[in-house]
């Protein structure tokens, strides 16, 4: 049977990730579907009313064309039913939508249990009635706890990790392994960061951001005082933590990989459900990203040693070698060019997309 091609619903293609992913799909020649709750994001939960990042979408590709939204809950399983019955030509989904905040997750786990996995297996068991049968799963480098080995292969154990945020991760790697006998990529992100290098679209947390590159940004528009640096007695080169950061353009480049790896698979007559690492691997030490960022901004950002945060690691730094050869992949962009747009991004748009351009 030759693969069904159609439409790629991706769930959460407001966000961060989903949104630079709906673009490489578009850019890419793929049709595209967003369901997003909008709960993290800016815009306006008013279902007729393109979303934002949507719009900046159309605005990079320049078209008026509108991208099929749908400002629905993945918890609300009539309403993604009634999407797939609209739209019989879903023939994958990229599965993105999730609460995403560690230390979020500590103070409301039934939330993450109940969005994360809850919603996941409405997701899973709506793709089964509508003969869905490809799926590519946002994981995260986190489902590795505290890895024994750096750089960290696909083959580390994963575990109950640090986090109920990292524990829903873990338990959906293993809810869609049982589940998809049929095809799945599951894509460990490690810290994807940057910005699209237009400096139309990006990262747009609400509140204050609790990850590095944005909390960075936001003390280099003005809008913060300083960054607070957890801990600086970690067993590393500096004593701060080191990470994988992965441009947001190579990270969503990664999703449409994975996608044409399950194309070919299905095409071949195989289906399989692999993880792979979405990292550039390379680590990077806090203080080397403060520099680099402070280099693209062109003055030094303040900033002040603390305590250590509750659940961080030393290093999680990807070895993406497997993601390279079996998904066809590899991150492009220098950490430079991910400062150099993150600033562009966030100079153009110092409120993120409220900002009025
Ligand atoms: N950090 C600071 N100050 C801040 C924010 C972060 O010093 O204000 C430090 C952290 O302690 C850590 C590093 O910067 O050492 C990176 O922290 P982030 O919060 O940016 O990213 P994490 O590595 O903690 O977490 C990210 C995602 C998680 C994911 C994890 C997997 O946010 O969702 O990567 O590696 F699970």
């Amino acid at each position: 049977m030759s693969p069904k091609t159609g439409t790629i619903l991706v769930t959460g293609g407001c966000g961060y990730v989903g949104s630079h992913t709906v673009l490489s799909l578009l850019e890419s020649g793929y049709k595209v579907i967003v369901l997003d709750n909008l709960s993290n994001t800016s815009s306006s939960a008013e279902p007729a009313v393109t979303p934002e990042a949507l719009k900046r979408v159309q605005k990079i590709l320049s078209t008026d064309e509108p991208i099929p939204f749908y400002a629905v809950d993945i918890t609300d399983k009539p309403a993604l039913v009634r999407i797939f019955e609209s739209h019989p030509d879903i023939s994958a989904v990229i599965h993105c939508a999730g609460l995403k905040s560690v230390g979020e997750s500590g103070r409301r786990p039934l939330d993450y249990y109940n969005v994360n996995i809850a919603g996941t297996v409405n997701l899973l068991q709506v793709m089964e009635d509508f003969d869905v049968r490809r799926m590519v799963f946002s994981s995260s480098a986190t489902v590795y706890g505290d890895p024994p080995k750096i750089p960290i292969p696909e083959t580390s154990p994963i575990v109950a990790s640090m986090s109920t945020y990292g524990r829903t991760k873990v338990f959906l790697e293993h809810i869609i392994k049982d589940f998809y006998r049929w095809s799945a990529t599951l894509l460990r992100y490690f810290n994807p960061a940057g910005a699209h290098p237009s400096g139309i679209m990006g990262e747009d947390p609400q509140g204050i951001p609790n990850n590095l590159m944005p909390y960075l940004a936001q003390v280099a528009v003005g809008n913060l005082e300083k960054l607070t640096v957890f801990g600086q007695d970690y067993p590393t080169k500096d004593g701060t933590c080191i990470r994988d950061y992965l441009h947001v353009v190579d990270c969503a480049d990664g999703h449409v990989a994975a996608l044409k790896k399950i194309e070919r698979e299905e095409a071949a007559g195989t289906f399989e459900c692999n993880a792979y690492n979405l990292g550039a691997g390379t680590g990077c030490s806090v203080l080397d990203m403060v520099h680099a960022f402070s280099k693209a901004v062109g003055r030094d950002l303040p900033y002040v040693i603390s305590a250590r945060r509750l659940g961080d690691v030393p290093n999680l730094t990807a070895d993406p070698t497997l993601a390279n050869k079996e998904l066809n992949w590899k991150a492009t962009k220098t950490l430079d060019e991910m400062c150099a747009d993150l600033w562009r991004w966030q100079r153009n748009n110092p409120s993120g997309y409220r900002t009025q351009n």
